[in-house]
Parts: structure tokens; sequence; C-alpha cells
């Protein structure tokens, strides 16, 4: 054996969630789709760390809390522990870590962050008045402010929320963020992929190119957040403290080994709050003398009628409303395969069925199941043995090559954080099969003794198919790559489907033959929808 090399660091994130409310679709989507890169690379063999979790500080929670007749602390508990933490389980998610802005680890982390910035010169006392969005909990630049209509005629409301800004006026900390423009600027042009896709790089870099103002970083009018270390009247702005926990849940200030270990991240947002994490974040990150991330990958909305799907509108679905009828691996599977990763996407129930029972029950499914039937009644629940010396059949050797392109095409697509295509990718391979195995025809094989060589290549060509299928979907639909997995007999001969190098996942050959299989319950049963309850 020769010795591992070190592996490689992939840390990933998503946003910290705020706990105004429990969560949608559309939180669930970015969960999902961080939940497949980091099953990949962990699958991979990469030094995988998936870091989620809360945003509890600020206007907006508090407001939430006092309207609930709470304390916020209170109020955040029973979200988190009510909805935020449910869902991860209701889709399947596999973090590493789960970081609340109220846990004293990352409340301690902060205070460091922002002494050391203020020691070093890069924060300053001054005065502010300006249009403040307590959705986005945000000082809302120019382009971002619209006239208000109907109710709020004559207001200014949010371009995102709809909702009147509020003039807040105050002595604050700023971060002196303009200070940075030059090497923010020049941190696009040297490394375009940091900031992905090309559109999301593209908005980042006009908005910079118009100029930055400094950062207002501490609020006095309320005392919901991490209070300023050198002057305790104020309070840390939410975001410059919801930001941080990208490197306080990582041992930022507390543990240089398992940082060192960790950073630097990809951070997977949602296109609402690219600007702070590939403006701000990066900023605070020079001026702390930090590394800055990898890539800041932006992915479109969920739409409703062609608007966001949100919390403050109402227009939330919650997860498991798809989940307890279609299961947490189709509500994976859908919202991956479905949406262009990095565009916006409209859900509908009609799309959701329609993919469910042509990809998932009846392309996939349907292969699995045919082919582990005809293993057991032909051979005996075992894999056939294909025949050593005899020279390749031209259409096995389709699906085998096949299958290392696909694989190899897959992780290439993943890298790029390309996940719809990395599927579409795999899905070749399972319409290859059940072309190859329409065109075989194994049970007219069967009829004829003399073409029982035939027979137990192209079976073996079908279940190896599977086997390569098992590794390269369990990233996307974990339960039913199991049972499939276990199915295959796989499990006793090869091991653990999540210790599979899904890097290999196209080389040929790896399931043994004469293994016993096991009988395979529909991975994707039929579903019967009256079309009237959705
Ligand atoms: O912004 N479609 O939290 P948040 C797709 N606490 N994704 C959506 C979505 C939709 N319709 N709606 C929400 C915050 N999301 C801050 C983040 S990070 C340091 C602090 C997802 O609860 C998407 O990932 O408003 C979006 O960026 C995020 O939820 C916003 O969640
Ligand atoms: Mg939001």
């Amino acid at each position: 054996m020769e010795p591992m090399a070190n592996p490689r660091s992939f840390f990933l994130t998503t946003p910290i969630f705020y706990v105004n409310d429990a969560p949608h679709i559309g939180h669930a989507y970015t969960e999902v789709a961080a939940d497949v890169l980091a099953r990949w690379h962990r699958q991979g063999g990469d030094d995988t760390w998936f870091l989620t979790g809360t945003d509890e500080h600020g206007q907006k929670i508090l407001r939430t809390a006092t309207a609930n007749g709470v304390e916020p602390k209170e109020w955040a508990d029973r979200l988190v522990e009510s909805a935020w933490k449910p869902l991860l389980d209701t889709i399947n998610i596999s973090n590493d870590d789960f970081i609340r802005t109220t846990d004293a680890r990352h409340e301690e982390g902060v205070a460091k962050f922002l002494q050391k910035l203020y020691d070093d010169g890069h924060v300053y006392a001054g005065e502010f008045e300006a249009l403040y969005c307590v959705g986005c909990e945000e000082f809302k630049p120019k382009s971002e402010i619209l006239d208000g209509t109907g109710e709020f005629e004559g207001e200014k409301v949010c371009a995102i929320h709809s909702k009147p800004l509020e003039l807040l006026q105050e002595k604050n900390y700023f971060f002196k963020m303009s200070a940075f423009q030059d090497r923010l600027l020049a941190l696009y042009e040297e490394r375009p992929d940091f900031v992905q896709p090309a559109s999301a790089r593209n908005e980042v870099v006009a908005f910079v190119q118009q100029g930055l103002e400094d950062l207002s970083i501490s609020r006095t009018s309320f005392d919901w957040g991490v209070p300023i270390p050198w002057d305790s009247s104020h309070v840390t702005y939410v975001w410059f403290d919801a930001l941080l926990n990208y490197v306080t849940a990582i041992g930022y200030g507390r543990d240089d080994a398992e940082f060192d270990r960790r950073w630097p991240a990809s951070h997977l947002v949602g296109k609402d709050i690219l600007r702070f994490h590939a403006v701000i974040w990066p900023a605070m990150l020079m001026a702390a003398g930090i590394e800055v991330p990898d890539h800041v990958f932006a992915h479109g909305w969920l739409l409703v009628g062609g608007e966001k799907m949100s919390k403050s509108k109402l227009t939330g679905i919650a997860p498991n409303e798809i989940t307890d009828t279609f299961g947490a691996d189709a509500f994976r599977y859908y919202f991956m395969r479905a949406v262009s990763f990095g565009h916006d996407g409209s859900f509908s129930w009609e799309d959701l069925a329609a993919r469910y029972h042509a990809e998932l029950a009846n392309g996939f499914g349907n292969l699995a199941s045919r082919v582990l039937a005809m293993n057991a009644k032909y051979f005996e629940g075992r894999v056939p043995a294909p025949l050593e010396e005899q020279a390749e059949h031209a259409d096995d050797a389709e699906i085998r090559e096949l299958a290392a392109s696909v694989a190899a095409r897959a992780d290439e697509r993943i890298e790029a954080f390309a996940i719809h295509e990395a599927i579409a990718a795999v899905w070749e391979l399972v319409d290859a099969l059940n072309g190859y195995i329409t065109e075989q025809e194994p049970w007219v094989l069967a009829k004829d003794p003399g073409q029982r060589d035939r027979l137990a290549s192209v079976l073996y060509t079908a279940s190896e198919g599977l086997r390569a299928l098992a590794e390269l979907l369990s990233p996307v639909i974990p339960e039913a790559a199991q049972k499939l997995w276990a199915a295959l007999g796989a499990e006793e001969t090869l091991g653990e489907l999540a210790a599979q190098p899904i890097r290999e996942a196209g080389r040929w050959r790896r399931l043994p033959a004469g293994v016993q299989q096991h009988p395979l319950a529909g991975l994707f049963p039929r579903i019967e929808t009256d079309g009237s309850a959705k």
C-alpha cells in the first residue's frame, strides 16, 4: 500500500439563518446543495468540514421576540430546537457542526476580532444618518431603495422586502472598509473564480467600482448583540457579528491548529446576501490579516409567482410538506436536478411529481429492481460471473466506458459547483443502462441455454452499472443509494457505501461475482396525488 497523501481540506459553509421564523424550502435548498457538495468531497477522501447554524442577534430577532412576549434568547432557543435543527433531519443533512451566534465560543471570537481591528487602527468613531432595512439588517445603498406604493405610498421601501425603510441616526463605530477597495478589485481580477457564478462576480465588481464607503459596525439603540469590547454602550452590528461565525466555529483565537487545518472556506450563499460575503467579509479578513475565502458561490432564488419565496412575505412552503409525501431523497434530487445551480428556479408540485415518477421511480428505481429481480431469477440472487477469457462485447464496453466518463465529468462539475450538471452526467448512465437492458433483452437470452454466458455478461454489466450509480448518487439521494448498495451485496464485499472512493466510481469490475444479493423494496414507490390538496 502506498502511504496516503495528505488529504485536501474542504471547509464548506451555508449562511447562518435568522431565527425570526421557521425555515421554508429556500433555506432547505441551500442546506441540500451544501450537503451534496460536502458528501461528495467527503466520499472523495477530502478532509471535509461542513458548517451551518443560526444568526440570532440584531433588531429583527429582538422585535420578533418582543412581539411574542419573550426574551430574545428564549425565542432563539425555541426556534433552534423546534424548527432549525429538525430541518436538518427532515432533509438528511450531514453537517459536522452547528454554530449559534449566541454560543460563547462565537461571542468570545467576535470580541477578539473586533479588538484586533481596533488596536490595529481599522476602526473609528463617527456619526451617521441613513435609511435602514430591518429585514435585510442593512443600511441600503441608493440602488436598492424604491418609492413605496399602495399602503406605503410616500415612503421609501426596500427593493427586496418591499417594506418601509427606517431613518437611523446614531453615533457608531466604523470599519474603514473604503481602504480595501483596491485590494478587493485586485482580488476579483486575480482570482476570477473567487466569486461565482460569473454573473455574481460581475455584479460585485460593478458595485465595488462605484466606490466603497466605510461600514457602521455598532449600534446603541438596543442591546441584543455582542458588546463592543472597548465600549460596552455599543453592541456589534449583526452582520459583522454573523460573518465571523465562519472563523469562530473553527477555532479563531482559540484553537490555532484546528483553524489552520480548516481555513480558508468555500461559502455557499443565496444571491440576496452576496455583497456581504464577497465585499464586506473579505475586507474584514484583509484587515485582520487572515486569508480570504477560497470561493463565494451565490445561488439563485426559489421563486413563487415570480418573486423570491420569503418568510416576511408569507410565501414560504415548509420542507416537510414535500418530504412527508415524497421523502427526503426526492426533495434533494428534485431541487438539485431541476434548478440550474446559480440561477433562479420556480417550484411547482406538478413538476416535482412528474420528475419523481419519470426519473426516480421509472428511470432509476425500476432499473434497480429489474436488474436485481433478473439476478434473482436467473442466477439464484448472485452477481453473475462474466466469462474472463472472452473478448469484451462492444455493447458492454460502451457501458463501461460511459461509466468512467460520467464519473469523471460529474466530479469535474461538482468542483465547479455545477450540481445540476453533475447529476445530469450521472443520469446519462441511468438512461444508457435502461436502453442497454431493453436492447439486450436478457429475458430472451435466458430462454436459450446456449446464451447463458452472454446473459451473465449482460447482467454483470448492469449490476456493475448499479454499483457505480449507488456510489455516484449517494451524495444526492443517500437513502435510496444505501438501499441499493445493500441489495447489491456490496456492503459485505466492498464495505460501507460512504467509504467508497467516489472519484473511482467509474473503475470497472469492482463488484465481485458470486456475491449473494438481497431483495430490494421499491426505491421510489408510485405516489397517488389527488392534486387538490396542494
Ligand atoms: O440572510 N430561494 O439569513 P436568512 C433560495 N442571517 N434560497 C433562499 C430563499 C429563496 N427563496 N430564501 C432564503 C440571512 N434562502 C443572514 C445570513 S450569513 C453570515 C448571515 C436562503 O434567514 C439563501 O441561502 O434571511 C439565503 O441567502 C438565506 O436563506 C438567507 O437566510
Ligand atoms: Mg433574508
